[in-house]
């Protein structure tokens, strides 16, 4: 790696550490606005800000076999809501960098118990190929243009061949003046939060080495009432590329 390689590492790693303190500091806050966002992320809001997401075990035919991981797990809402329908084999499981946020969610209805990790999105501390599932709601905003590769490549990483990822986040309406108001309501940390399209996510995605990018098309999210982008992404199945290109 080379110097700038490495100054760049350790500000990153350091601005990570930064924002994971000022999120402890927001799930602490007694402020309105902080406790409308965490019952926004509460199992009773889930229908409404995570709606499209609670499909996913039909669109995407998941069975009780399938092994989830959750980045950016906050309150551990959405880890419950499809153990719920799906009775996972194994935990689910959940990784933030916030140690409040993963107190909250360990606090979550103890009828199921998702296994809940701290870590950063862009080193994630699991094996390579370890999950059948990577889902990953309303992170994105706060990562930097040289943070975004880092997720997506290690989303893949820990994707086990035949896996799927899907990413959703807020996204820009197309308008400057409403994207500025729609920063400025979701600024929960001093980080202002970056709304990309779902092209610009697949586009990452394709670069971080996703064989498979579609648009997620996830909607509708009621609330808040802000554009949504989403994309789901995927490794090919062993043998694949085999089937691709027969021999001659
Ligand atoms: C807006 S909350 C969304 C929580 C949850 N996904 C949901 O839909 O309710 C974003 C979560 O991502 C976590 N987070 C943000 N950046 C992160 C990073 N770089 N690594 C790990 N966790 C991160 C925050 O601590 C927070 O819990």
């Amino acid at each position: 790696m080379t110097t700038r390689g490495r100054i760049t590492d350790a500000q990153s790693t350091r601005e990570a550490a930064h924002a994971a303190v000022e999120y402890d500091r927001w799930f602490a806050s007694t402020a309105p606005r902080a406790a409308f966002f965490r019952w926004l992320m509460s199992q009773p809001a889930q229908l409404l800000t995570n709606g499209p997401a609670l499909r996913l075990p039909s669109s995407l035919r998941l069975d009780a076999a399938t092994r989830m991981l959750d980045i950016g797990c906050g309150r551990g809402a959405l880890l419950r809501a499809l153990d719920d329908q799906l009775h996972f084999d194994t935990p689910p499981v959940g990784v933030d960098f916030s140690r409040a946020a993963l107190a909250l969610a360990a606090r979550g209805a103890p009828v199921t118990a998702p296994r809940l990790v701290g870590g950063s999105a862009s080193a994630l501390p699991f094996r390579d190929g370890a999950f059948t599932l990577v889902t990953c709601g309303y992170l994105a905003k706060h990562l930097a243009d040289d943070e975004l590769l880092p997720l997506f490549a290690e989303t893949r990483r820990v994707l086990a061949p035949g896996g799927l990822a899907v990413v959703w986040e807020f996204g820009p309406s197309g308008d400057r003046r409403l994207d500025a108001w729609n920063s400025r309501v979701l600024s929960v940390t001093s980080r202002a939060p970056r709304l990309r399209s779902s092209a610009t996510l697949r586009r990452v995605a394709a670069e971080a080495g996703f064989e498979f990018t579609r648009d997620a098309n996830l909607r509708p999210f009621l609330l808040p009432p802000i554009a949504r982008a989403s994309v789901l992404v995927g490794r090919p199945p062993e043998g694949w590329r085999e089937r691709q290109s027969p021999a001659p």
